[in-house]
């Protein structure tokens, strides 16, 4: 903190959550979407938005990489910056989900203390953590953007000696998640399946 918290007060909001999530007749929270790159969480992101448009639900996507055009600019992909990442997601994250809407957020978030401090954040079960838990094999076959082939290079490293996830960077897998995406008899789930499995959860849980 740069400032000096004593000088800091909390203004309340004039309209409380509860009236708020009245007015939409829906349950603000977060729904975080973690995984490598090109283990399908934009497509998964996508998918559950529009779902949850279809039911009448109100929701919002946070894009790790539409992030990084604007919120988050001013941050590359050293641990320090991926970390800085984060936190500001979440926090905003957190801001969406207190306004009432469902919150998806897709980003790597490689480490597991920087999704636990998300987590954090919000009350229990307002925070559903997704772990796309696709082969590293996979996610290098597929190479949407063709960054595995320059990390294979070492041409992601140069000039600002960042590691790539799951190359030369590390993935922490969550240990307790609510949800896990998996490989169905060595098959990758539909969007809609995937999407499906998510709001089978949400409606399980209220
Ligand atoms: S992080 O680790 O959570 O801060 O990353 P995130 O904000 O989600 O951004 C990930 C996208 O940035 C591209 N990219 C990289 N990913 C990992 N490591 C390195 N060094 C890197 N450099 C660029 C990559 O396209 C990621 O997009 P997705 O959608 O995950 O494939």
């Amino acid at each position: 903190t740069v400032g000096n918290p004593a000088n800091i007060f909390w203004h309340e909001n004039p309209v409380g959550k509860a009236e708020r999530e009245k007015l939409l007749n829906q349950q603000g929270c977060v729904v975080w979407i973690t995984g490598l790159s090109g283990s399908g969480k934009s497509t998964l992101a996508c998918s559950l938005g529009r779902e949850l448009q279809s039911k009448g639900k109100l929701s919002y996507v946070l894009d790790g990489d539409n992030l990084r055009h604007g919120l988050n600019k001013n941050l590359g992909f050293s641990p320090e910056s991926r970390t800085e990442n984060i936190r500001r997601t979440g926090e905003v994250a957190n801001l969406f989900a207190d306004a009432g809407l469902i919150c998806i957020a897709s980003l790597i978030s490689p480490y597991r203390k920087d999704r636990d401090a998300c987590r954090a954040l919000l009350p229990d079960k307002k925070f559903i953590e997704v772990f796309m838990n696709m082969p590293l094999q996979l996610c290098e076959d597929r190479d949407p953007k063709g960054l595995y082939k320059l990390a294979r290079e070492g041409k992601i490293k140069a000039p600002h000696f960042v590691g790539f996830t799951g190359i030369d960077d590390p993935y922490e897998p969550p240990l307790n998640c609510e949800i896990e995406i998996q490989l169905k008899d060595g098959v990758v789930p539909t969007p809609h399946e995937m999407a499906g499995q998510v709001v089978s959860y949400m409606e399980n849980e209220g």
